[in-house]
């Protein structure tokens, strides 16, 4: 990205009625916010609208996190106007919440992003990141489950406080891409088979249990037999109509599905579980509501299949399932590192270099990488 350098001091003149310790005159005097203050102020009405903003919380990317983003952004990215708004806005939360109010638990903060092409939800729904305050540390978690830590918590300008964090959020991307970035194979390649990628790409504010491929291998035995109506079936009893992060669950609350019937969740020790399955990594957000990784396949036909909540893993809800080395849905599917899953081919799945994620559908290292640069091109091919 080429840094243009207007003059912020003039831009703050024109804007709203600028008082000692604006936002403006806090970047300014903070050296390693210069390159956030470089890339704001070719936004001068984003600029415009913080310093006129009372209670506002910014998470502000220090100059490390702005090199570490660069280098992976595609140049026709860094000029997607747009999508750098839509970026930035992101990083503004709606409400002051200082460090210490980030809790133990997640919680979830709501930002002032709006644009639908970025963060697709009902009204009344804001688009969150999610903090949490663990052993004095505090972070932030966005979308793929990017996680920031906050560097320097709680400096107050006359609007809110700025919070400087050591990487630049994710903007939450849709289920497919998030599915395929935590690993999640199995499930994308069978939401393709039933023709559902755009049902769950473009619904708003939804809740998806994505089951791992795990889970989908437990029932390995059943799944050549399904007719395409009976997986959308299957498919369709894993959404939910409503963004239900878990925090917002009670144990034996009931959630209708798309598919029609319900799923019962139970909280037990900590652990939450839908039906007869475990929740195994919870709370990615997705630029149209959240997804929890399962480990096992609901069944629509078994609506009042309960959990073991003493063993480590789940028996299958579908009754005669045996388990199998292939992973379903899979053949075709794209990795997390871009390439194509072969089934034919052992070596295939194991041609992208460095860090991959679990088999649990947690997201790490490059993995994340490669699917930002694929939503980037996505995001920069919407541009012109
Ligand atoms: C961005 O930060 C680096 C230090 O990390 C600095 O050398 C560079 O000048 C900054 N760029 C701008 C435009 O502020
Ligand atoms: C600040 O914003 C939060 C979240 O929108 C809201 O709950 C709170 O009432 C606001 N406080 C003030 C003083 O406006
Ligand atoms: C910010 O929160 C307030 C409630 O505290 C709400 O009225 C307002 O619409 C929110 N702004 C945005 C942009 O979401
Ligand atoms: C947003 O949601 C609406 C309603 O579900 C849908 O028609 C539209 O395609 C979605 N837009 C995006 C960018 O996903
Ligand atoms: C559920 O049971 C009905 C009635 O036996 C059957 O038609 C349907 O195919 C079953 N659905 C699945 C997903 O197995
Ligand atoms: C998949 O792997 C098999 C065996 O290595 C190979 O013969 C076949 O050409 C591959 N197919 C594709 C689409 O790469
Ligand atoms: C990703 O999923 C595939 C298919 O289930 C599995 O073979 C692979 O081991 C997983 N990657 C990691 C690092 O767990
Ligand atoms: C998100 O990342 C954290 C650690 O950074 C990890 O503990 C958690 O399991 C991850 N969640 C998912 C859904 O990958
Ligand atoms: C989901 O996002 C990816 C890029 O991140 C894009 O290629 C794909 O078209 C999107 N899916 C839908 C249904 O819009």
């Amino acid at each position: 990205m080429r840094y243009f350098k207007p003059s912020l001091t003039l831009l703050l003149t024109l804007a709203a009625g600028s008082t000692a310790q604006s936002i403006v005159d806090l970047l300014e005097g903070t050296p390693e916010l210069s390159n956030l203050t470089s890339i704001a102020v070719m936004y001068p009405d984003l600029i415009t609208t913080l310093s006129g903003a009372s209670n506002i919380t910014i998470l502000a990317p220090n100059n490390k996190a702005f090199s570490d983003a660069m280098k992976m952004m595609p140049a026709a990215m860094a000029k997607n106007t747009e999508y750098i708004r839509s970026l930035l806005t992101y990083h503004v939360l709606n409400g002051t919440y200082r460090a210490v109010g980030f809790g133990d638990d997640s919680r979830f903060l709501p930002t002032l992003l709006t644009d639908k092409k970025f963060a697709n939800l009902t009204a009344g729904d804001s688009q969150v990141v999610k903090a949490i305050l663990m052993d004095d540390h505090a972070s932030v978690y966005s979308g793929l489950n990017k996680t920031s830590m906050v560097s320097r918590a709680d400096t107050y300008f006359t609007g809110g406080v700025v919070h400087i964090i050591d990487s630049v959020l994710t903007l939450p991307m849709n289920v497919s891409t998030t599915a395929i970035a935590a690993n999640l194979t199995a499930v994308a390649g069978a939401l393709a088979q039933a023709n559902l990628v755009t049902t769950v790409d473009t619904l708003t504010s939804i809740t998806v249990f994505a089951p791992s491929n795990p889970a989908f291998q437990a029932i390995g035995n059943l799944v050549g037999g399904l007719s395409n109506k009976q997986l959308a079936s299957i498919l369709t009893y894993h959404v939910v109509p409503d963004r239900a992060f878990t925090s917002d669950l009670t144990n034996n609350q009931k959630l209708r599905t798309i598919q029609g019937e319900e799923l019962t969740i139970r909280l037990d020790d900590g652990d939450v579980y839908v039906n007869g399955a475990k929740v195994v990594a919870s709370d990615v957000i997705t630029n149209n509501g959240v997804v929890h990784v399962i480990d096992g396949v609901l069944n629509p036909n078994a609506t009042n299949d309960e959990p073991d909540t003493g063993a480590s893993t789940q028996a299958p809800a579908f009754p005669s399932a045996t388990g199998s080395s292939d992973v379903p849905f899979t053949s075709g599917v794209l990795t997390p590192t871009g390439s194509r899953i072969n089934t034919s081919s052992p070596s295939a799945t194991s041609s992208g270099t460095g860090a991959q994620p679990n088999s649990a559908g947690s997201i790490t290292g490059n993995v994340v990488i490669a699917v930002i640069g694929a939503a980037l091109a996505f995001a920069a091919g919407i541009m012109v």
